[in-house]
């Protein structure tokens, strides 16, 4: 359905508020250029002629926002999942990101990246691609074709990797991050956002470049902060002035504030830095996943959600080896439990209500008014069907979600609408 104006119907579930879901059964959602125009039991005069799709007992959820996820890691998730985060990087991540120099190469595993993306409940993501300008432009377009809302960015690194994968010098890599920058104006749905991959990838020359670009084009920028506590020593060693592991960002400008900002993984902040990132709304993407799989730790979630902290979830593809939101929202909740078990039982472990929070509205805030069908939200709808998870017994609307989010899998996704318009 690719017209301006129509509504679709089933049976509608968005966050009322971070704790409460609101949830309207056999109801209308309407779309008015784009955009939400109100969820209606009985339908207006008004909207009695506008074209109706009927998805009848299916479910309608707000579309899933993906805050951290690596295109190229795709091709190796699942594989070598046995190493902590630095050895990781230079076993795993870094050699098959040097493939991505090849274009021929790169065409044909971020295909199959962005075609799985296009099926899953994700409806907006911000993106890291490799270093490598063309290849990130290519995963641009390919974005961009598919109807994919997205930042993406062209990392940057030029220390501490392998001759393979690192830019030449700090004035090389910003003089081609430029021309990326330029090179995908282009672009739509698919915007730049700068991304030094973390402090010890990027020394102070690129750092002070990056922050250059930064104001020169006003981007938004996305990095990793305290993951890995070998990570973090490594930090103050790079980085001795810095009072903590976000302040060698913020010596840069790079924290939030003016400069739109997703800092990844925050499983081991302290106290400071939390203050930091919440003055300066630096948002956190939380990756539970991959805060197993690497071994990093389990991220103080309720903390932040009680500091109202800006916060979304990631699937930190190939640190976690699923692209599934809806599965981030159940390893956030099992994480919780464990943290709340094992460690701090004055720190509730999630409720359902919350990831889905966290997975539609909570993310989807870095894009503006997206992740809920409030009024003037962006038109981000995920269309559930629950056929292929039977069951004898009635169940209500919220726990069909809910069994979708433990059970389901992208089969469960039967049509999707970014900002209006239906990408599958
Ligand atoms: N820190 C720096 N690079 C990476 C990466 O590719 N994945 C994760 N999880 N952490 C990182
Ligand atoms: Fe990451």
């Amino acid at each position: 359905m690719n017209q301006q104006n129509f509504i679709i119907k089933g049976n509608i579930i968005y966050s009322k508020n971070k704790t409460e879901l609101e949830i309207k059964e056999q109801a209308c959602l309407i779309c008015e250029s784009g955009k939400c125009a109100g969820v209606y039991e009985s339908l207006p005069e008004q909207y009695q002629n506008l074209p109706c799709m009927d998805y009848q007992d299916c479910l309608i959820i707000p579309g899933m926002t993906d805050l951290h996820v690596h295109a190229p890691q795709y091709s190796y998730r699942g594989l070598g999942m046995d190493m902590e985060l630095i050895d990781w990087l230079n076993a795993h991540a870094f050699p098959e990101e040097s493939k991505f120099a090849d274009l021929e190469y790169a065409e044909k595993a971020y295909r199959i990246f962005v075609n799985d993306l296009v099926k899953s409940t994700t409806t907006r993501a911000c993106i890291f691609g490799t270093l490598h300008k063309d290849a990130t432009l290519l995963l641009m377009k390919l974005l961009e074709d598919a109807g994919m809302h997205a930042y993406v960015g062209k990392v940057n690194m030029d220390r501490n990797s392998p001759d393979i994968l690192r830019e030449e010098s700090a004035e090389e890599a910003s003089k081609i991050t430029e021309q990326w920058i330029l090179e995908a104006e282009c672009f739509e749905n698919v915007r730049q956002i700068l991304t030094p991959r973390f402090i010890p990838s990027c020394s102070d020359e690129l750092m002070r470049e990056i922050s250059r670009l930064q104001k020169k084009y006003e981007l938004p920028m996305q990095s990793h902060l305290s993951e890995n506590l070998g990570e973090i020593a490594w930090v103050q060693e790079l980085c001795p002035e810095s009072k903590f592991y976000g302040d060698a960002y913020d010596q840069f400008e790079l924290f939030g504030g003016d400069c739109p900002t997703i800092m990844a993984h925050c499983v081991h902040s302290g106290e400071e830095e939390v203050e930091l990132m919440k003055e300066n709304n630096v948002f956190v993407a939380h990756c539970p996943q991959s805060n197993t799989n690497i071994a990093s730790g389990i991220a103080p979630v309720r903390m932040y959600l009680e500091k109202d902290l800006k916060m979304g979830l990631g699937s930190d593809v190939a640190g976690g080896a699923n692209l599934s939101i809806m599965r981030a929202m159940t390893d956030a909740i099992q994480c919780s439990k464990l943290r709340w078990r094992m460690y701090d039982q004055s720190q509730a472990p999630l409720k359902f209500e919350e990831a889905f929070y966290l997975a539609t509205k909570g993310g989807g805030e870095f894009f503006g008014k997206v992740g809920s069908f409030e009024e003037g939200y962006e038109f981000d709808a995920v269309v559930l069907n629950d056929e292929n998870l039977p069951h004898p017994q009635e169940i209500s609307t919220k726990e069909r979600l809910e069994r979708i989010a433990y059970l389901g899998d992208d089969r469960n996704v039967l049509h999707k609408y970014i900002a209006g318009k239906s990408v599958k």
